[in-house]
């Protein structure tokens, strides 16, 4: 694992959006270096200059469904699967090609935060079926969302697993959205960018891989999150269904090319020999996500968190300190530690910041001190 000195010379959002004497544990990077094997494709790219156009590229589909089958028991139909830039374009593009102006979208909330941008940039109207929030669970809202479709949502826009929760929805949920979403005629669109970060003991569910979640359902995912590669550019747009794929062929054709050459070999990479990799990472994060509750109550022990069931981020309700709304600026300004505000997530959770815990143990000590302090 680099140090902080290391680490501070990279060149991404995560260590150039501060000032230096700011420990960064906001947005969703890892601090851990990328899979040798990764590097090496990349490395080999660059030294012969093989940096042009992204062309055909079954590799990534059929990396995709091996990792589809090895992890989730999951056997995709690589004849749909189609390139984009990244998840964001991905989900853009997808529901920019199945909606027309005014058409409602049901969000999750709390949820990522990009999802309100995306949805903004779409000019679309966002409609929020919170997750109920009942002692340690936060669970998918189903009549909430059956409501929100009976009032005519057309799509729902699902975070699964669930950023950030890090819950993962369930088979019974999932088929009920399934079915609620063929009951009202919606397209489900689920992105699933943090499933392959599933720790040992929980089970994720491909969307797609429900019988009665094809008719009307998208997945938009990239390997880029859980190996750790965002920079990359290059994501996938799954469908499971012959109508559905061909109602998206209107998407521009510019969508592959979009996407990036080194990102798409590393995609492919990644999703076919990355197991060990993801495994040692897994377990790194597996004691990440247990230290946070320990140092949490050793130094803040009024403090709220659930371990997470999936991926690296820490949803902790830190209402005992009493910060208000602005929390995360306060934290930045007066204590140098810098963590998402509750508020990107929802207006109403305020109470919460989110921590990210993919680094060292001594970074997410020093973190944790920062706020408590
Ligand atoms: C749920 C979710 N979707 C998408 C993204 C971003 O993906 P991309 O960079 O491929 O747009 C993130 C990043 O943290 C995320 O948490």
């Amino acid at each position: 694992m680099r140090d902080l000195a290391e680490l501070q010379k990279l060149h991404s959002s995560k260590w150039l959006r501060y000032a230096s004497d700011v420990l960064p544990m906001h947005v969703a990077e890892m601090d851990f270096e990328v899979d040798p094997g990764v590097r090496e494709v990349l490395s080999e790219m660059v030294a012969k200059s093989d940096l042009g156009y992204l062309g055909p590229i079954p590799e990534v589909a059929e990396a995709f469904a091996g990792f589809a089958r090895r992890h989730w028991g999951w056997m995709p139909d690589v004849t749909q699967v189609r390139m984009t830039t990244d998840v964001g374009v991905g989900v853009v593009e997808v529901i920019r090609a199945l909606s027309k102006p005014g058409d409602k979208v049901i969000i999750n909330s709390p949820v990522y935060h990009s999802f309100y941008m995306w949805l903004d940039e779409l000019k679309l109207t966002t409609v929020d079926a919170p997750l109920i929030h009942e002692g340690d669970d936060w669970r998918l809202d189903l009549a909430a969302i059956e409501a929100q479709f009976a009032a005519g949502a057309r799509f729902i826009l699902l975070s699964s697993p669930h950023n950030p929760v890090g819950r993962i929805h369930t088979l019974a949920e999932l088929t009920a959205i399934a079915e609620l979403s063929n009951k009202h005629n919606a397209y489900v669109i689920s992105d699933e960018i943090h499933a392959p970060l599933t720790y040992a003991g929980q089970k994720f569910i491909p969307y797609l891989s429900i019988p009665a979640a094809q008719r009307l359902g998208v997945t938009v995912t990239s390997s880029s999150k859980a190996f750790n590669f965002a920079g990359l550019k290059a994501a996938i747009i799954v469908t499971q269904n012959q109508e559905m794929f061909e109602e998206l062929s209107v998407m521009p054709e510019a969508n592959h090319w979009r996407a990036s050459l080194l990102g798409g070999f590393a995609m492919a990479k990644a999703f076919s020999d990355g197991d060990k990799w993801l495994t040692e990472t897994m377990t790194q994060l597996d004691h990440n996500r247990k230290l946070v509750k320990e140092l949490l109550a050793k130094y803040l022990p009024d403090a709220k968190y659930v371990i997470p069931q999936n991926s690296y981020l820490a949803w902790i309700d830190i209402s005992c300190l009493e910060l208000g709304d602005n929390a995360s600026e306060l934290l930045i300004e007066n204590q140098k530690v810098a963590f998402n505000p509750g508020t990107e997530f929802g207006d109403q959770y305020g109470a919460y910041i989110r921590l990210n815990f993919a680094t060292s143990p001594e970074i997410i000590e020093e973190g944790i001190k920062r706020l408590a302090s």
